[in-house]
């Protein structure tokens, strides 16, 4: 076997790493300032000062830059055709954000070919790594029957092993007249769930009025633990309703969008241990008012940032915007921005691998043209991004 190559970074004038050991002299971030970090292979094997580095076969100067785990992004719908960008005008013109716009997706994705579906998603994931995303998530849920949720799952599959079946993201419109929801959600349970577990991970249900109510969801849920997949919801992102306190009382490892809360919601997450998974790009491209991330920080909730890049509600990939609009718009502070796109996007998929720079950790990383992680929040919609290792290979460079 050849001895993988290794590479140090050196003159990182500011790493964040995330790593536990360093917490008590780094903070939250666990920051090490005039650091190296050397990668041997796929991983991380040493991080400390950079005059203490040790050699390695490529050396790359970060002349003074700072350096974060590469972004871990735990929603998202990637696997979609057609474009909706009237529906977005229309919203800026006053019309509200409502379930229902999935089904225009929904038919334009089960025209199109596996070929360009695949294109389309290797296009988006491109442009997600471009801006430092290195792992990430990817549901179905505009297929809607069983061949196309299948298909939209081994699509995503190529790009991700977190892929979510999403086949309950809405009641299709041929379950909307004889054949009706309950008969839908027979669907979802039986013959879809059957065709979609090989290819999946995780099953999510969107639950919320229009989609799929409290009852459905946890019924779909069970089917689908039946089948060995784990669960995760989208719950209170347009009404006060019982999706958060139902993953909690399931002890999901995530509940995601989490924009209408109840103190008993809080309550609840607080004790459960459920990661509120928020997506500000939502809020901003919908124009809703934002989840108060300050909220639940301070009453002890674990909470991830994630983009939810979908046609619809938000279609941004960029993990610095959801940054910024956190640390702007949701009281969480640059570095508690950073960790819950990084440290809490990997637990919220329950991946201890990635997220974090330390020895034995995946090398993913991003080098950023700023001498300092601040500058994620602090200069908004500038391309920050010079450099992206994933798994220990260069893949961005600018
Ligand atoms: O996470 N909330 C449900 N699903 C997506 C939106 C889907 C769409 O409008 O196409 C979301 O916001
Ligand atoms: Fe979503």
């Amino acid at each position: 076997m050849n001895t993988p190559v290794s590479t140090v970074i050196t003159g990182i004038g500011e790493l964040a790493t995330n790593a536990a050991a360093r917490v008590e002299q780094g903070g939250l971030l666990g920051l090490v300032h005039d650091a190296a970090v050397v990668v041997e292979g796929s991983r991380v094997a040493w991080v400390g000062p950079s005059a203490e580095a040790p050699a390695a076969d490529v050396q790359v100067d970060a002349g003074g830059r700072s350096v974060v785990p590469g972004f871990v992004d735990s929603h998202s719908h990637l696997v979609f055709a057609g474009d909706r960008s009237a529906e977005f005008e229309a919203r800026m013109t006053g019309r509200p954000y409502t379930a229902g716009g999935i089904r225009t997706t929904v038919a334009k994705t089960r025209a199109a070919t596996d070929e360009q579906l695949t294109s389309h998603v290797a296009r988006l994931v491109a442009e997600m790594r471009a801006q430092g995303t290195t792992s990430l998530e990817i549901k179905s849920g505009y297929g809607l029957s069983v061949h196309d949720e299948a298909r939209s799952l081994a699509v995503a599959r190529q790009f991700t092993e977190d892929t979510t079946f999403l086949g309950a993201h809405v009641v299709p419109e041929e379950f909307r007249g004889a054949a009706t929801p309950e008969d839908y959600v027979d669907l979802v349970t039986g013959p879809m769930l059957a065709a979609a577990a090989p290819h999946a991970r995780w099953i999510d249900v969107f639950c919320e009025e229009g989609a799929f109510g409290v009852d459905q969801a946890r019924a779909i849920l069970a089917a689908g633990s039946d089948s060995g997949l784990r669960g995760r919801l989208h719950a209170n992102q347009l009404t006060y309703g019982g999706g958060v306190r139902l993953a909690c009382e399931l002890g999901l490892v995530a509940v995601d969008h989490c924009t209408f809360l109840s103190q008993d919601d809080v309550t609840a997450l607080a004790a459960s241990g459920t990661i509120a998974t928020l997506l500000p790009g939502v809020e901003f491209s919908t124009r809703q008012p934002y989840p108060d991330a300050r909220r639940l920080l301070d009453a002890g909730v674990r909470v991830a940032l994630a983009s939810d890049c979908n046609p619809g509600s938000c279609f941004t990939s960029s993990m610095p915007l959801c940054i910024a609009l956190a640390v702007r718009e949701m009281r969480m502070t640059p570095a508690e921005a950073l960790h819950a796109a990084t440290a809490m996007g990997a637990a919220a998929l329950d991946r201890d691998d990635v997220g974090v720079l330390a020895p034995g950790k995946a090398a993913d990383l991003v080098l950023l043209d700023a001498p300092s992680y601040v500058h994620l929040a602090y200069r908004p919609g500038v391309p920050l991004v010079a450099g992206v290792w994933q798994a220990g290979r260069p893949v961005v460079s600018r």
